[in-house]
């Protein structure tokens, strides 16, 4: 590379505050500095309009009017403690058929990992999962000076339900929690409802199964199912579910658990419960508009569709994903690449390792979709497929 086109690269990537490798978008989705954060961090200076944000998985759509009018007609308790809320508590306990006892509302589903790993983790106890996922419980499992027992993806890039039960019985005195994250990030791919069955009912006794529903609301597939209903039936399940990707608050901060009374109480000691009352308003009005969700649900679908279609025809194998993100195999480290972008103004998901040679793509607009595709196909050169078409 020549020291002018470096020079350049380095100054987009600066301008963005893009720093270091570390696989880890979590801080900065969660608006706090991450130290050595992979993802692209954006500074009031940036020029963070003229960017396609293909990088975080956010709802490129922004909340509907119903929602944006609810939270608006909030800002006259901007300076108040104790104000009406809409009874947020209230309506989501009863979306989903439960006592408002098996709510806990987080400032984001990330506070609720959080919660979970801080109330389940202590101690010394480890994490179950998968790499790649969503890291953010690893993380706090370190953070507390514990660690995470990671499993390989199985055949597929999908999650091994054999494996979790194998490991968690032969290991289960460690283990303080296991978390599943459904669909997962950052393949895309469902645990199917006879999975989560299976690994359930295989798990040792009593051990908590933290299930991370952030994409539930994208998935088409119908072997798929919301785990909710574990937790009517009394087994040691957490849910996580946020308004940041669907319901498109991720500026907001507003996600919640759905437990049983049990375990909501040993989480709530570690919750900051600091939701600002604009979003327990768009909140409430959040779940009563189903037909706007209905709506950001098939254009994003629509659109990976479409944008998957292409890569594959362009000779590019494309994961098959349920959620409003995918990935595609570009056979090469996508360190560089995602360098690559950004001089095209494009910003593209960090490194997942161990699928260094995989790229995750967010969806965002038919614009920003474009502007994709024209950069992927400047970068890579087309290709006659040699491998199956995805999975
Ligand atoms: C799987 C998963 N869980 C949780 C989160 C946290 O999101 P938030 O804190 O905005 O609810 C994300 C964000 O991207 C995610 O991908």
């Amino acid at each position: 590379m020549s020291v002018s086109r470096r020079t350049f690269i380095g100054g987009v990537a600066a301008a963005l505050g893009y720093v270091g490798t570390r696989p880890d978008d979590l801080l900065a989705q969660q608006g706090r500095p991450a130290a050595q954060s992979g993802t692209p961090r954006m500074r009031p200076d940036s020029d963070y309009d003229s960017f396609a944000h293909l990088s975080s998985n956010e709802n490129c759509w922004g909340p509907p009017d119903s929602v944006m009018k609810a939270m608006n007609s909030a800002w006259k308790y901007s300076n108040r403690y104790g104000y009406p809320d809409g009874n947020l508590v209230g309506e989501i306990a009863k979306h989903h058929g439960v006592k408002t006892e098996n709510i806990l509302l987080g400032a984001g589903s990330g506070e609720i990992l959080d919660v979970v790993s801080l109330a389940f983790l202590a101690g010394g106890k480890k994490v179950l999962g998968v790499e790649p996922t969503y890291s953010s419980v690893y993380q706090r499992a370190t953070s507390i000076k514990t660690s995470a027992i990671k499993l390989p993806l199985g055949k597929d890039f999908r999650q091994d339900m054999n494996a979790f039960i194998k490991t968690a019985k032969a290991r289960e005195s460690e283990i303080g929690l296991v978390y599943l994250c459904n669909p997962n990030n950052p393949t895309g791919l469902i645990i199917t409802k006879d999975e989560m069955k299976q690994v359930l009912d295989g798990l040792p006794a009593g051990m908590p199964v933290l299930i991370d529903e952030a994409y539930h609301h994208f998935v088409d597939d119908p072997r798929y199912a919301t785990s909710l209903p574990y937790v009517l039936e009394g087994r040691p399940v957490i849910i996580a579910r946020t308004f940041s990707k669907i319901a498109a608050l991720a500026g907001m901060r507003l996600g919640y658990a759905v437990a049983s009374a049990e375990n909501i109480q040993k989480m709530r000691p570690y919750s900051i419960g600091s939701i600002n009352a604009l979003v327990k308003w768009g909140g409430v009005a959040s779940l009563k508009d189903t037909a706007s969700q209905a709506e950001v649900k098939k254009k994003t679908g629509d659109l990976r569709k479409k944008v998957s279609a292409d890569l594959m025809a362009y000779g590019y194998d494309v994961i098959p994903s349920e959620t409003n993100f995918f990935m595609v195999h570009i056979g090469r480290d996508v360190q560089p690449v995602i360098q690559e972008f950004l001089e095209k103004k494009v910003m593209v998901g960090r490194p997942f390792p161990p699928m260094t040679t995989h790229m995750r793509v967010s969806i965002g607009t038919a614009e920003e979709m474009d502007r994709f595709t024209k950069a992927f196909k400047e970068i890579f050169p087309q290709k006659t497929r040699t491998t199956a078409a995805g999975v």
